[in-house]
């Protein structure tokens, strides 16, 4: 019998979620995902040294221009094992800066085209902040497809659709995370799950009124929570996660279809301004998550320069 990966791959594109490039290899996803906190543990692995050195030398001694080409490194050495895209995620500091978000975007991609790398093989991850949704709704325009993350409350998801974005990441594992917490519980049943019905809910109302932006869940705490999203368009997966998915056998029940999200009777709610602060206000869990989710990744990607400089004073003192 197929293995329970194999079954799931029928109804959902799968996805890695790692900057472990022998990951990659070993699952052989259509596409990969990577966040600087995922980069940052890569980037310390001795095994990816050589990337490290590459990005250290085309970055000339600065911080920031290194931590672009490492994160550019990354990605075309992923690319190298995956038919379909990398994921690149722009710095969180520019979260609540939609101009200097475009300027980042454009980097990444003039890096990855100097690389060979046609820019319909990257997503640009930006946050879903008003300021990273609006700053993807131009990047469109221009032909460079986004992936928005960190991407918790419903109106979040609106807002996204209507901005024509490629595709974006609803969150499980950390919806899931703030209402264990909040409940003080060591676990909530798969099917009263609050990250599983976050992402079912914004499927529907996608392929209900026929939004083109593709819908990723992300940020898996286990198994159960991807198979309760079977069908989803895409499902972005640690490599622990793979592995386990691969290791039963079994064949996986479709949850989510167009056809059935079609049958629903959803109305459909764009959202100016005004009225997405409101409504991702008014849930509690998103407002925290988003913030949390921003310093989090703003921490890493510190760590990642404060890393590089280390490195380039040593080459310094070594010269
Ligand atoms: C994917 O886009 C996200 O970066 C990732 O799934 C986050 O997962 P985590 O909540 O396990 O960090």
């Amino acid at each position: 019998m197929a293995s329970v990966l194999d079954s799931l791959r029928k109804c959902s594109i799968v996805v890695a979620d790692t900057g472990d490039i022998d990951a990659v290899a070993r699952w052989r996803p259509q596409d990969t995902t990577t966040n600087p906190s995922l980069l940052l543990s890569a980037a310390q692995d001795p095994r990816f040294l050589p990337l490290v050195q590459k990005a250290f030398a085309d970055g000339k001694g600065q911080t920031e221009a290194t931590v672009d080409h490492l994160f550019v490194a990354f990605g075309c050495e992923i690319l190298k094992h995956i038919p379909g895209r990398i994921s690149t995620e722009v710095d969180a500091r520019l979260s609540f800066d939609s101009e200097k978000s475009i300027e980042k975007a454009r980097r990444f991609i003039s890096l990855y085209e100097a690389a060979g790398v046609r820019r319909e093989r990257i997503l640009i991850k930006l946050a879903s902040t008003w300021e990273g949704i609006r700053a993807a709704e131009r990047l469109e325009r221009e032909g460079i497809h986004c992936n928005l993350t960190l991407l918790f409350s419903f109106a979040q998801a609106v807002a996204c659709a209507d901005a024509g974005v490629t595709l974006i990441s609803p969150f499980v594992g950390r919806i899931y995370d703030w209402h264990k917490a909040a409940r003080k519980v060591e676990d909530i049943p798969i099917a009263e799950d609050p990250g599983v019905a976050s992402v079912t809910k914004i499927y529907a109302y996608y392929k209900k009124h026929a939004y083109a932006t593709q819908v990723m869940g992300a940020s898996f705490r286990k198994v159960e929570q991807i198979l309760a999203l079977a069908g989803c368009d895409l499902l972005t997966i640690s490599p622990e996660l793979l592995e386990k998915l691969n290791s039963s056998s079994g064949s996986v029940e479709r949850m989510l279809s167009p056809e059935k999200a079609k049958k629903l009777s959803i109305e459909k709610t764009p959202l100016d301004h005004k009225a997405f602060l409101w409504q991702h206000n008014a849930d509690a869990m998103a407002v925290e998550k988003l913030s949390d989710g921003i310093r989090r990744f703003d921490a890493d990607a510190r760590k990642l320069e404060a890393a590089v400089g280390a490195l380039m004073q040593s080459a310094r003192a070594a010269a």
